[in-house]
């Protein structure tokens, strides 16, 4: 029907930021909301598909009908996605991911040194790659059509090029299909309720742009972008 046109599909979509943590009470973490991503699985399931959204520490209510599966680090969001997306249509990578963790983990929490001959001490903290768990996704489907993969890339303009000019950078380097590229900054997008993307399609020089809309607009832009490849 019409009003269902992800009937009978399966997708997975990631949300919020990942958490890197240092000791039992600190994290590397980021200003993600995870508002887009909960509207990307929400506007899914209403149009009739099968949805795991897998959230990165969010404070959001789970969407009606969609399956949640809770994640901290970016390693854990890798293991979620990749169980997912094995037998998925679509995977949506909305989430912001940690391109870095701490290299260590202190099992007990890292206390400042109380030497008076050592006032401004600090400890340097070493970090190590993340996965793109992005690039990989579209490694692992190699010639594939299937899943169809989505990215996202929160850019921001600089005096090497604008956003777009960046997006298609982005687009080409990691492969997948759809990128959504929005701008941001301090004040734009994270927790906010309102959005502005451009659509990049692998191969294509058209660009879709919606916003500043809600992000349940956006999301749905950003599936009526899908069910042309799919
Ligand atoms: O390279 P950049 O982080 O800007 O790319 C953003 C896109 O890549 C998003 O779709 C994000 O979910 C994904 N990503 C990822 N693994 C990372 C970093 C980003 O899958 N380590």
């Amino acid at each position: 029907a019409a009003a269902q046109p992800l009937a009978g599909r399966r997708v997975v979509v990631s949300a919020g930021g990942t958490r890197e943590p240092l000791d039992p009470v600190r994290f590397l973490g980021n200003r993600s909301s995870g508002k887009q991503g909960y509207a990307l699985a929400t506007v899914a399931a209403r149009r009739g598909a099968d949805v795991t959204l897998v959230a990165a520490n969010t404070a959001l209510t789970a969407p009606e009908g969609v399956t949640v599966v809770r994640v901290q680090t970016a390693l854990e969001l890798q293991l979620a996605v990749e169980k997912a997306a094995a037998d998925a249509d679509v995977v949506v990578m909305a989430a912001a991911v940690a391109d870095f963790r701490p290299k260590a983990y202190a099992a007990s929490k890292i206390k400042k040194t109380h030497d008076v001959t050592a006032p401004d001490e600090a400890p340097t903290i070493e970090l190590v790659r993340n996965p793109d768990i992005l690039a990989e996704l579209v490694a692992a489907r190699g010639d594939e059509a299937s899943p169809v993969i989505v990215g996202f890339a929160a850019e921001t303009g600089d005096e090497t090029g604008s956003v777009l000019d960046h997006g298609r950078t982005k687009l080409a380097r990691k492969g997948c299909d759809l990128l959504v590229v929005n701008e941001v900054g301090e004040t734009k997008t994270f927790g906010q309720d309102e959005n502005t993307v451009h659509i990049l399609r692998q191969g294509s020089s058209h660009v879709v742009d919606a916003g500043p809309a809600s992000k349940e607009d956006v999301a749905a832009a950003v599936w009526d972008a899908v069910q042309q490849i799919l």
